[in-house]
């Protein structure tokens, strides 16, 4: 690929074979063939030269949205810039910027500790800030999208930066634009977010009205967000302790009739009504009733706590993990006749 701005490039990247199974959450013992850290955004026209002359170019962030091969052919390239600051305190919100290589979480907790509140419901899950768009991430009834203000993506193929808004990253529930199209495309540099003044918790999600912290009135951010950790520490394996990628399976969404039908069926059925008419099913709900929960094929097992969460016992391989979320596959579509859709980037 010819690119005139590698001239300018104030930094050069040298390709490393690197292990990338401490890379990855599920802990999928892996091995990169070439592999680059980006500590600077200077480093983008040399990578954009790099992925031209490779066969593929993999983006890694916090790795906890993957399940990756023994082997990953072409180039990685690990995002690591780092950075948060506040662009703007407007009358009606803060708008906060941070770097794609943040610790999501980390990103999340420095906001509480500077007042700008709006993101404690997404305390705790892990991965970067890069990453978060990618998937909507999403929890404890808010959704990035809802605080999405813009991004900043180096294109790799056409070598140079582009601004998006939230209209062109198509958001849909776990899902945008950066999940279609070409792999390897884009590189998230940083990540502006809009945090509405004055403030309101949004405590809808039942595991949050049932929450003793919250239950007294009045919570503020860090009570939310104090709330979200301690749920999630119950429900979700630690990814330092247990590797796991969160939730597996995306919950399905069915039509409504479908929905009719499986609610005169099996009693119990949880749904929860979308905008367009459509019912989302929770999958969890389905794979414990399988009986799936907390039971394993080899390394490769559902968690006993959270059926949506498949974990690594130790050792496991993608084709252990693959294995598994078909035999949960294939049980959930032959009694309920729903096709569950796996979460993670399976590479
Ligand atoms: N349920 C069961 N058995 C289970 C798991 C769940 O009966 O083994 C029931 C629960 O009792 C509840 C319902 O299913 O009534 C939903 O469960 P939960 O509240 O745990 O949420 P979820 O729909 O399973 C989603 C997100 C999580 C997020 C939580 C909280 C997806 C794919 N997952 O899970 O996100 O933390 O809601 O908002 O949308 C992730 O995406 O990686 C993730 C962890």
């Amino acid at each position: 690929m010819s690119n005139p701005l590698v001239d300018f490039a104030s930094d050069s990247l040298s390709p490393v074979i690197q292990d990338l199974t401490a890379l990855n959450t599920l802990g999928l013992a892996s091995e990169a063939d070439a592999f680059v850290t980006l500590d600077a955004p200077a480093q983008l026209p040399a990578l954009s030269v790099l992925a031209g002359q490779a066969s593929s170019l993999l983006v890694l962030g916090g790795g906890s949205n993957l399940v990756l091969p023994e082997r990953v052919p072409g180039l990685v390239a690990r995002v690591a810039f780092k950075g948060v600051r506040l662009l703007e305190a407007r009358p009606g919100a803060w708008l906060v910027e941070a770097a794609g290589g943040e610790s999501w979480h980390g990103f999340v907790s420095a906001c509480v500790a500077q007042g700008w509140d709006g993101l404690e419901n997404l305390a705790l899950i892990p991965g970067t800030v890069g990453a978060a768009p990618v998937q909507n991430i999403g929890a404890y009834g808010v959704e990035l999208e809802e605080r999405f203000h813009s991004l900043t993506a180096w294109d790799v193929r056409q070598a140079r930066y582009v601004e998006m808004t939230a209209a062109d990253c198509r958001f849909s529930y776990r899902d945008s634009a950066f999940k279609h199209g070409e792999p390897g495309r884009w590189v998230i540099v940083s990540v502006r977010f809009l945090l509405p003044r004055p403030w309101r918790p949004v405590l809808a999600y039942p595991d949050l009205q049932r929450h003793a912290r919250l239950a007294a009135g009045s919570p503020c951010a860090r009570d939310v967000f104090d709330a979200v950790c301690d749920i999630r520490r119950t429900k979700l394996p630690d990814p330092a302790v247990t590797g796991n990628a969160g939730s597996f399976f995306k919950n399905p969404i069915v039509p409504a009739a479908l929905r009719d039908d499986l609610a005169g069926r099996f009693p119990g059925l949880i749904s929860y009504a979308q905008p367009d008419g459509r019912y989302k099913l929770a999958a969890g709900w389905l794979i414990d009733q399988c009986g799936w929960k907390g039971r394993a094929l080899g390394a490769a097992a559902v968690h006993d706590r959270q059926a949506l969460v498949l974990v690594n016992r130790g050792g496991a391989t993608a084709a252990d993990i693959m294995r598994l979320a078909r035999a949960v596959q294939q049980a959930v579509a032959d009694r309920y006749g729903v096709r569950l859709e796996p979460e993670p980037v399976v590479v």
